[in-house]
């Protein structure tokens, strides 16, 4: 046996590269451009919680966190699900806190995906889920959605389900598209997994950023599908704090078991003085209630700084995004007029095609609103003169 000098990686994920969001971010940054790339915001945190998270750290709340997060949080958390939703959760055995949602839906994950299990996600989809997926082995099966709407054709998802099927993916309000699910979603979806061994896994971290009246249909609201679901949720998105990066699962007692071991040894516990700031800022309501009109007016200000531009667009029901498409103006992909807005006029995006494990380029670029009005308007201007 001959050694080699050094050990050798076979990567377990070996076509992921350095994700769209660095280097269009990078790319923005050389080129001076406006960043609508990135889904974080812009402006200011609320001073309160900047000055909640000073006064935790000065009164030395700055040891280990307990690994299911600080009692005060998760009764915050329970309280506030109970009062939007009229749904209980026990704070002691089903509420976890975790080092932002991406920690939560990695956990969720390997918590039921053994390998060769199947996992079906929408595609276009956030970027996390298919790495989770197959770094436990399971293996990620597709539905896609097209646009302008995006819809889930219900009957595709039950001629994808078969025996090896673990769990099914949701994300509403979704990122990249913008699209909620209706309560009829959910009771399809909960149709097609009685009676089976599949879980839900639903990424609710837009929550609170939904739009003219809308309603969040939580899984959490189904009662079906809440005994099967976990549900994490994100401070980082509700309260601009995206570098705090605390999020949590919900999830039935039995669900939350096992949960926590992976959690347990992921990363055992989360930032402490950030928990007892954020469930003091949770005992006002108005908190939360009020980021829905905070970004509904975000998302319109963007929209009618592009109201005189080439671009199509419905408006966006929920995120930190709109999706504009570009057919009328010109037929290059996506990817490659991403790039030009960025360097010729100063915008940077993402190309849709990017959140499609096939990369199908339907025309669309997404522009992140979650930015102070400034930066919209002068964005709007210069997309306009395309
Ligand atoms: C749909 C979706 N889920 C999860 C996350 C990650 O949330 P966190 O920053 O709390 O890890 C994001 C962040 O962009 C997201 O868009």
């Amino acid at each position: 046996m001959t050694l080699s000098a050094k050990p050798v990686i076979s990567s377990k994920l070996p076509d992921i590269g350095t994700t769209i969001f660095t280097v269009m971010s990078k790319l923005a940054l050389e080129h001076h451009a406006l960043n609508l790339s990135q889904g974080f915001p812009n402006f200011d945190v609320a001073p309160e919680l900047t000055s909640l998270l000073d006064k935790y750290t000065r009164k030395g709340f700055n040891q280990y966190a307990p690994m299911t997060g600080v009692q005060v949080l998760r009764e915050a958390l329970s309280e506030k699900t109970s009062a939007l939703y009229g749904v209980n959760y026990d704070p002691e055995t089903e509420i976890t806190v975790t080092s932002g949602a991406t920690e939560a839906l990695f956990a969720a994950i390997s918590a039921v995906v053994s390998p060769g299990d199947e996992v079906i996600i929408f595609d276009p989809a956030y970027d996390s889920y298919a790495p989770a997926i197959r770094l436990n082995g399971g293996i990620p099966v597709y539905v896609t959605l097209t646009p302008p709407d995006y819809t889930i054709d219900w009957q595709e998802v039950k001629g994808k389900i078969s025996d090896k099927t673990r769990m099914i993916i949701i994300n509403t309000p979704h990122n990249p598209t913008g699209t909620v699910l209706s309560s009829e979603d959910l009771n399809q979806l909960a149709a097609l997994v009685r009676d089976t061994d599949i879980f839900v896994l639903g990424d609710e971290v837009y929550e609170h950023i939904i739009f003219d009246g809308l309603p969040h249909h939580s899984l959490l609201t189904h009662p079906e599908l809440k005994e099967r679901s976990f549900i994490c949720g994100s401070f980082g998105k509700t309260f601009h704090i995206t570098g705090w990066k605390i999020g949590y699962c919900l999830a039935p007692k039995d669900l939350s078991v096992e949960f926590r071991k992976v959690h347990q040894y992921l990363t055992f516990s989360t930032f402490t003085p950030a928990q007892y700031a954020l469930a003091e800022y949770l005992k006002t309501p108005e908190n939360y209630l009020s980021i829905p009109a905070f970004y509904e007016s975000k998302r319109d200000q963007f929209l009618s700084a592009i109201a005189g531009s080439r671009f199509n667009f419905k408006p966006s029901q929920g995120s930190f995004f709109q999706n504009v498409s570009y057919e009328a103006l010109t037929d290059e992909n996506d990817f490659d007029l991403a790039v030009r807005l960025t360097k010729e006029i100063g915008v940077a995006s993402i190309p849709v095609s990017v959140f499609y494990h096939q990369k199908n380029d339907f025309k669309i670029l997404r522009f992140c609103f979650a930015k102070d009005r400034e930066t919209l308007e002068k964005a709007g201007e210069k997309l306009s003169k395309l």
